[in-house]
Parts: C-alpha cells; sequence; structure tokens
C-alpha cells in the first residue's frame, strides 16, 4: 500500500535561553559563554504511515510528541530529515491554534475553509453540521476570543473532522470536553478511519491507543524507543511507566514495617493500608483508604495523638491529619492497640505517593515515635481528565441549547 505520510530522519532543534545576567561580573563572564543551548526535541525518527491507517505517537510529557506532528503538519520546519504527506490534511494541534480572535467562530471555520484550500460552498453545505457537531449553535456569531477552552476545542476538532480530510492529525484533544463529546468524537474518528482516512493520533493515555491505532510510534526524550503494531509498542510503553513507578516506590519507601522504640518506649507495631497488594499499594481515585496504626507502649498513653501526612512523591506534604483534629487528642489509651485512619474518598490523582505516620505528645508537641520511613503508595486516577495531586470536588455549569441548565459535578 502507498504511503501517505513518510517521515525520514526528522530532527527538530530547540533552543533554551539562559537567564539574563544581572550584575557586572555575569554581564562580563557571560560574553565568553553563549546564551543560549540547544537540544534535540525530536531527533531522527523515522516512520511510514500507509494510506487508511491509524498511527498512533506515545511517550511521556515532554518527549516530544507535538513536535513531532507540528513537524508532520508544516508548523515546524525540521532541522535535518523531511517529511511528506499526499492529500490534504487537517489538524488539531493547540487548542485554539488557528482560530483569529476577533472573528467569530462562524468566520473563523470560512477562514480555516480557506487556509485549507476548499470552496466556500462545500463550507456552506457542511457549516451546520460544523456547528452542530460542536454544539455551539448559540455562539457561533460571538467573537472566539470569547470562547472557553471547551469551546474552542469542540469547534477546532469539528472543524477538522468536516474539513474532507485525506489526512487528520490530532494531538491529544479528546482529553477535553465532557464525556459525551469524547465518545462522540470517537465514533466519528471511528467512521473516519472505516472511510480510509489516515489518521495519526498522539496521546499519553495508552489504553486510547491501543483501542484506536493499527500502528504505533514510542518516543522518549525524542528519540525512538520501539515503533510497531500497537500492541507491542503500548506493552513496551507502559511496562517502562510503571517500572520507572515501581523505581520510585522502591526509592521512596521501606518496608512496610514499624519502629523501634522512642521517647518513653512507645512504638508504631505496624502500619497496614487498605488497597490492593502487590510489592506495593495501590488505590483508586474516589475508593475509600484506610489505614491501620498500631502501636505499643509501657504503659497507657495519656495525651497522645497520632498524626499521618501524606505527601506526593518528593514534594511537600499534601495532607498532615491528627487525631486531635477528630477531638480524639488527650484520650486515655491502651497500652496496646490500632488507630485507624479511614478516607472515605481518596481524592489524590495519578502518582505516587508517601504516608508518614507519627505519635506526638499534645501538651508538648515532642514526638514520641515515627515510623522510620515513609509508606508509599500509588494511586491510579482511571479515566480522569483531572491534572494535578488531589481532585477537589467540583460543579460546572454550562448553558444548555434547552432553557434548563445541564449540571455536571466531579467528586472523587
Ligand atoms: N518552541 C519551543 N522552544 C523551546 N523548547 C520547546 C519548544 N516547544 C517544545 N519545547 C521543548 O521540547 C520538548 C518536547 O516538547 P513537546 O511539546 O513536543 O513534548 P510532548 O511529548 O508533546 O509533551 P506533552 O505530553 O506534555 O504534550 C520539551 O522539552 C519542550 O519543553
Ligand atoms: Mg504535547
Amino acid at each position: 500500500m502507498d504511503s501517505v505520510i513518510t517521515a525520514e530522519s526528522l530532527a527538530k532543534r530547540f533552543r533554551i535561553y539562559h537567564q539574563r545576567s544581572e550584575t557586572l561580573k555575569e554581564v562580563l563572564v557571560d560574553r565568553r559563554r553563549s546564551r543560549y543551548e540547544e537540544f534535540w526535541a525530536v531527533n531522527d525518527i523515522s516512520f511510514e504511515v500507509p494510506e487508511g491507517q491509524t498511527f498512533g505517537i506515545v511517550g511521556a510529557n515532554g518527549s516530544g510528541k507535538s513536535t513531532l506532528l507540528k513537524c508532520i503538519a508544516g508548523i515546524l520546519v525540521p532541522d535535518r530529515g523531511r517529511v511528506s504527506v499526499k492529500g490534504r490534511m487537517a489538524s488539531l494541534l493547540e487548542v485554539g491554534a488557528g482560530f483569529h480572535p476577533d472573528y467569530s467562530g462562524r468566520e473563523n471555520i470560512y477562514l480555516n475553509g480557506a487556509i485549507l484550500g476548499l470552496p466556500r460552498r462545500y463550507i456552506n453545505s457542511v457549516i451546520d453540521e460544523i456547528v452542530g457537531f460542536a454544539e455551539l449553535e448559540q455562539f457561533i456569531d460571538n467573537p472566539v476570543r470569547n470562547y472557553s477552552s471547551g469551546m474552542y476545542t469542540r469547534l477546532g476538532f469539528s472543524i477538522a473532522i468536516h474539513m474532507d480530510p485525506d489526512v487528520l492529525l490530532i494531538d491529544e484533544v479528546l482529553a477535553v470536553g465532557d464525556e459525551s463529546f469524547q465518545r462522540r468524537c470517537m465514533d466519528h474518528i471511528e467512521g473516519m478511519r472505516r472511510e480510509g482516512r489516515t489518521l495519526v493520533f498522539v496521546s499519553h493515555a495508552a489504553e486510547t491507543v491501543r483501542k484506536l491505532c493499527d500502528r504505533c510510534l514510542w518516543i522518549d526524550h525524542g528519540v525512538q524507543r520501539a515503533a510497531g503494531r500497537t500492541g507491542d509498542v503500548v506493552d513496551a510503553y507502559i511496562g517502562e511507566v510503571n517500572r520507572h513507578e515501581t523505581e520510585l516506590l522502591r526509592a521512596i519507601s521501606a518496608d512496610l514495617g514499624g519502629s523501634g522504640p522512642g521517647w518513653m518506649g512507645v512504638r508504631i507495631a505496624g502500619v497496614e493500608m487498605s488497597g490492593s497488594e502487590g510489592e506495593f499499594n495501590s488505590i483508586r481515585t474516589g475508593e475509600e483508604l484506610s489505614i491501620r496504626i498500631t502501636y505499643q507502649a509501657p504503659e497507657p498513653l495519656r495525651g497522645a495523638r497520632f498524626r499521618a501526612s501524606f505527601y506526593p512523591a518528593g514534594r511537600d506534604i499534601l495532607l498532615s491529619t491528627r487525631t486531635d483534629d477528630a477531638e480524639l487528642g488527650g484520650m486515655s489509651l491502651p497500652p496496646e492497640g490500632t488507630v485507624t485512619l479511614t478516607v472515605p474518598q481518596v481524592p489524590f490523582l495519578d502518582g505516587v505517593y508517601g504516608l508518614k505516620v507519627e505519635i506526638e505528645d499534645i501538651t508538648s508537641g515532642r514526638q514520641y515515635v515515627e515510623v522510620d520511613r515513609p509508606q508509599a503508595f500509588r494511586v491510579q486516577g482511571g479515566r480522569r481528565f483531572e491534572v494535578g495531586l488531589a481532585l477537589i470536588g467540583h460543579r460546572w455549569q454550562v448553558p444548555a441549547a434547552d432553557p434548563s441548565a445541564v449540571e455536571v459535578s466531579a467528586t472523587g
């Protein structure tokens, strides 16, 4: 089969500029140093996409996926190598790219069509579909400067797919918009595949790539790590992501044990965490997390409080909570026992977290004991599009085509 996209030894270099010199000495020294460094964001990438195939590009953040896609789209000029694309290409690379902010949505549709060389009568024949698919009937004559990023994306996606492209490039867009819009995008992409269009799809959502793509490329720091059948490439990519996480977990965590005796002989005998046990605990965002802290003391513990602190790997505390926050401080506790902390819906998003447990004296604040090293656990966000550390319960309200407002809320 004919190749529609051919990339040969593509490479793109960027410059990182140093900060401006502040002092006279720096200015003098700087004269001998170069003012910037160069690095290869994409380095020696070659691939071919046969007609009618869907090609996936996966890789971690900053690995060069978008840069590669922009080279294919002709938005960036590669510093080495070459790329050729046969047929009409439409792309959705950045939210709002290719829109003129002062023009209305409608005017931007015509503008985009003109840029792609489509006759006005063709746009006339599809404009209602474009607007309908983007669900922008009420807003289409407003300047796009007033659009939200979701509206931008919906319009951009809708334009791209209705421009009758032979080749469609999509960068990560399905991560925007509500579920029903995403489903319609996926359905539409499936339809385009069936029609024999050629697609390039960039994502770090490996499972979407697995579902959608015939062949796949994994890039890492701009270089090719694997290429070929999607299943194999995605497996290799996920394998590496997991390995990397496990290394991180190992690095920040000791075994699940407790501590030796601390002040006054108080000891944490063990900390047990709920969640599926592999080598490390793993829990999903929104699930219940319970932590059982077993302690031992030579005599009843008076005026003690227990503290549990959660923090993302290598960062500051995200939450530190103590029993006296729950008015359980200062109680007299038996010499041995188990204190349980329950988080009904874990708000933490995808990532590796540490847990540290301490027992302190309430009056003096002095620490009796802490577990020597934190316990690490992994949180899997699943199909969530929020990014960050924690899922903060929230609610969106958007105007709907029918007068009753649509409410979309998200909690853990
Ligand atoms: N215009 C630019 N000037 C300088 N550096 C850039 C430029 N654009 C991208 N970079 C850098 O090039 C590298 C690759 O970026 P790129 O956006 O292609 O990665 P990506 O794989 O798409 O990441 P993400 O998954 O976060 O979208 C990054 O280190 C990025 O900071
Ligand atoms: Mg990107």
